[in-house]
């Protein structure tokens, strides 16, 4: 067993020496609170999206995708409340090193990097700001999104109108999100720059509480046994009233328990009819839905699971992460599960530090004996397979 607390530095030093994370930009001295994947980090990170989409749409037939813009007008973020309470609170060092913190995150008056004096709280948009056009004036304003979920409110009447769905159903999206975070850390667990996943989840006016709770519990499900997630190190945190979003009525986090503590992995939020009334008032446009059973026109409640992928993949390394004696070497392996290794290379002992769960090796007696040698990474273990049997044995192994 790994000490707890030597985890990250062992995981953050994994990434980089075997091309799963680099920092942005790195010949440059780098941007905080950005990063770029390298060759097995896009293997891992495809393989968390294609099974997030998988099982909250493929799977399902009460579930539709979306793909919107990534920059959207003032009037959305207006309208939805983002521009007034999408904020934290600041307060920057007066003294030597200048530094910002999240008001939330300092104790006392001091700065604690260095000391010195505290300015007084202020709030601070978390949205980041562009211009469309060649004017780069107020009415050319735009912002980049902090959530995909907008995207879903503001489409929500054409996509009614263009499929044949009925309340209870949900639309989902994939894709980047961007906050000016005013403290990034913790490696990718708080970046500026991440790809979220979310989905928003319709019913009925009221009936939400039957679905919030089939959601927290499905979405805690998929962690445990498609994700293979150690089910000690999850938890549900209900969070009080005073810390809600402004939109929400009741959230519920997946917490995992990082060697920096407990921390949000996913939140589930029940978001009424909020967002549709915000955009129904400002773009005065019908957003209500006639429900073909009950001939009532409403419009109706969401429930969203929301996580990012870069959250799922710190999650992933640090619950995977190994290191034990074969043959009286160390190694380091990455217990992922087998959906989520990817599918790479050469040697053993390479294979195993970045997770592949089974390598198959053709040798020379696959010449004459038509079969191919399986190698297990958690036991070591090796079978000889026919090739002809190979692709059922894999689908088997994969399966479970
Ligand atoms: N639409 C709901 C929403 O945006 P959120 O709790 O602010 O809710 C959703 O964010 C999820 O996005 C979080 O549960 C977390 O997984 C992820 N997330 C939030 N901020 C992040 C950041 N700065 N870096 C990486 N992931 C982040």
């Amino acid at each position: 067993m790994v000490p707890r607390d030597q985890v990250m530095d062992k995981v953050v030093a994994l990434t980089k020496r075997r091309g799963f994370i680099y920092p942005s930009s790195e010949i440059y001295g780098g941007l905080s609170g950005f990063y770029d994947y390298g060759p097995y980090g896009v293997s891992v990170k495809r393989a968390i999206r294609d099974l997030w989409w998988r099982h909250m749409v493929e799977l399902r037939d009460d579930v539709v995708g979306l793909e919107s813009t990534l920059i959207m007008p003032t009037a959305v973020w207006e309208a939805s409340g983002h521009l007034t309470n999408f904020v934290d609170p600041l307060r920057q060092c007066l003294g030597d090193c200048k530094k910002r913190w999240r008001a939330d995150q300092v104790f006392g008056e001091k700065c604690p990097e260095c000391g010195g004096p505290l300015d007084d709280a202020r709030m601070f948009n978390l949205m980041f700001r562009t211009y469309v056009g060649a004017l780069e004036d107020r009415a050319s304003e735009v912002y980049l999104r902090p959530e995909t979920a907008q995207g879903m409110f503001v489409d929500f009447k054409n996509v009614i109108n263009s499929t044949r769905l009925r309340v209870p159903f949900g639309i989902a999206q994939q894709g980047r999100g961007f906050r000016n975070e005013i403290t990034p850390g913790n490696f990718v667990f708080r970046v500026r720059e991440f790809d979220l996943m979310e989905m928003e989840y319709f019913v009925r006016p009221r009936e939400d509480e039957s679905s919030f709770h089939y959601w927290r519990n499905e979405r805690m499900r998929w962690y445990t046994d498609v994700l293979g997630i150690n089910a000690s190190r999850l938890r549900f945190y209900d969070h009080p009233k005073v810390s809600l979003s402004h939109y929400s009525k009741q959230t519920t986090d997946i917490e995992y328990e990082f060697p920096f503590g407990w921390g949000e992995l996913e939140g589930i939020a029940d978001r009424t009819d909020y967002d549709l009334a915000v955009h129904q008032e400002r773009s005065k446009q019908d957003l209500t839905y006639l429900d073909p059973e009950t001939n009532e026109r409403y419009l109706p409640w969401v429930i969203e699971p929301a996580v990012s992928v870069e959250r799922i993949f710190i999650t992933l390394l640090l619950d995977a992460y190994d290191e034990d004696v074969v043959n009286n070497e160390p190694r380091v392996l990455l217990r992922l599960h087998p959906k989520t290794g990817g599918h790479i290379g050469r040697r053993y002992r390479r294979q195993d530090e970045i997770g592949t769960p089974f390598c198959v090796t053709v040798d020379f007696d696959t010449l004459n004996d038509r079969a191919v040698t399986i190698r297990y990474r958690d036991s070591t273990e090796q079978e000889r397979s026919l090739i002809t049997e190979l692709r059922a044995r894999l689908d088997n192994l994969t399966s479970t």
